[in-house]
């Protein structure tokens, strides 16, 4: 599943080779003037160079977890529910908050009585493009992972998946809309099914931005700053690790792969899951979609500004020490990444009401 750097260095190398052999296109308009002339950068539109990167789909359709209307709406309310949690007081959306961009702003959130994990919340936005879901990669994808929360001590601490489907089927409209969402299931309420419901859910939190469509071939699209910008990503080789339809997502990689990352013990990634030392500081290279909006970074939120860890990336992972200049210049590029939340799904839904049965909340 690790991809090497190697690869992205050897895809460079068969790109470049590539461009050589596109000489007989019909020449693109000039480019537009620039202050600063050296020597001729090559057009971010250069078909070669965006062949790495894919628009977003309308979403991530699963063939084994459709997202029926039924099935949407049901993971809507769920998402939104804190009758998921034993205190009623957490949501998903409590740390995957879609009014900002699907996280909640903090370095590590506040859970169950305010517990704190060591690491940061990344945004549920795209993330059904992710090849393995959560930092270490630890779930294959959103049904897997949608378990998760619920159950965990530390987040909505639910006992276990029984719990939940009390909670669930005390309430009248629940047991309704399971029924619709999972048609010929023969226990259409369930805890899997709660899961399956988020997840496909979470399946339409896509957000196409004007990357999309100059990917698409609307030149327009970028201004001159952000093509730039996206030269400058490229020559610089950050799109080895972060490519792909989610502009990262798409691997495993080690943090620190040129000049090791300071804190080399809190947190060993993917080396708790598969116990292999090779694994040891390898977390999922996360995807740069609607990164300006997603701070704090890495995965323990512990730098707040966005060109600290673009700074960062060039001297940890690629051994450079980027300009000033270079680092302004990547990061208008990736405000270029920065979508448009589906806002009928961003939106509080209407939750359906609790009966006389529904267990009261618990906090401790
Ligand atoms: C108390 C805060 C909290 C709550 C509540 C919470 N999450 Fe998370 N979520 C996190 C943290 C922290 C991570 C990263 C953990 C890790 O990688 O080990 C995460 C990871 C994820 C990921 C993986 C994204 C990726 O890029 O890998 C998804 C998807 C997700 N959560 C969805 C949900 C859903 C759905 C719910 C509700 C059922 C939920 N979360 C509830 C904090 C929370
Ligand atoms: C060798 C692979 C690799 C290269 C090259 C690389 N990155 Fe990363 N990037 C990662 C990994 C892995 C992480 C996650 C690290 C962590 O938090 O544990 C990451 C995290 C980030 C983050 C923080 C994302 C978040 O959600 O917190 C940003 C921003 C980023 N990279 C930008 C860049 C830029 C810009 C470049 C080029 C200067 C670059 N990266 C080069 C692998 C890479």
């Amino acid at each position: 599943m690790r991809t090497k750097l190697l690869l992205g260095v050897s895809m460079a190398a068969a790109i470049a080779a590539l461009g050589c052999e596109k000489k007989s296109e019909p020449p693109k308009p000039a480019p537009a003037p620039v202050a600063e002339v050296k020597a001729a950068p090559k057009p971010a539109s250069d078909k070669t160079r965006l062949a790495l990167f894919k628009p977003l789909p309308a979403n991530f359709d699963s063939a084994t977890n459709p997202g029926t209307d039924a099935r949407v709406r049901l993971g809507h309310q769920l998402y939104f529910d804190a009758r998921l949690s034993k205190s009623q007081q957490i949501s998903c959306n409590s740390c995957h908050d879609l009014a900002k961009f699907g996280q909640d702003g903090e370095p590590t959130s506040p859970g169950h009585k305010g517990q704190r994990g060591g690491r940061n919340s990344p945004t549920t936005l795209n993330a059904a493009a992710h090849v393995k879901q959560f930092w270490d990669g630890r779930m294959d994808d959103v049904e897997a992972q949608a378990h998760g929360p619920v159950l965990n001590p530390g987040e909505m601490a639910m006992a276990d998946g029984a719990a939940v489907e009390k909670v669930l089927a005390s309430i009248p409209e629940y047991v309704k809309s399971f029924a619709d969402a999972f048609p010929g299931d023969k226990k259409a309420l369930s805890f899997d099914n709660a899961a399956n419901a988020i997840a496909a859910f979470e399946r339409k939190l896509v957000t196409p931005s004007r990357w999309d469509k100059f990917i698409a071939g609307d030149d327009a699209a970028l201004s001159d700053d952000e093509k730039r910008g996206f030269d400058t990503f490229f020559e610089k080789g950050c799109f080895s690790c972060h490519n792909g339809v989610a502009v990262g997502g798409g691997s495993f990689q080690k943090l620190g792969a040129r000049e090791p990352w300071p804190d080399q013990t809190s947190d060993l990634g993917r080396f708790a899951v598969t116990k292999n030392e090779a694994d040891k500081l390898v977390f999922k290279v996360p995807s740069l979609r609607n990164i300006t909006k997603t701070a704090p970074y890495f995965h323990d939120g512990k730098v707040a500004s966005l060109d600290e860890a673009v700074r960062l990336m060039g001297k940890h992972q690629l051994g450079l020490a980027l300009k000033d200049t270079e680092v302004t210049s990547i990061v208008a590029f990736l405000g270029a990444l920065t979508g448009e939340v589906p806002a009928d799904l961003a939106k509080v839904p209407e939750l359906p009401k609790s009966s006389k049965t529904t267990p009261k909340a618990d906090v401790n």
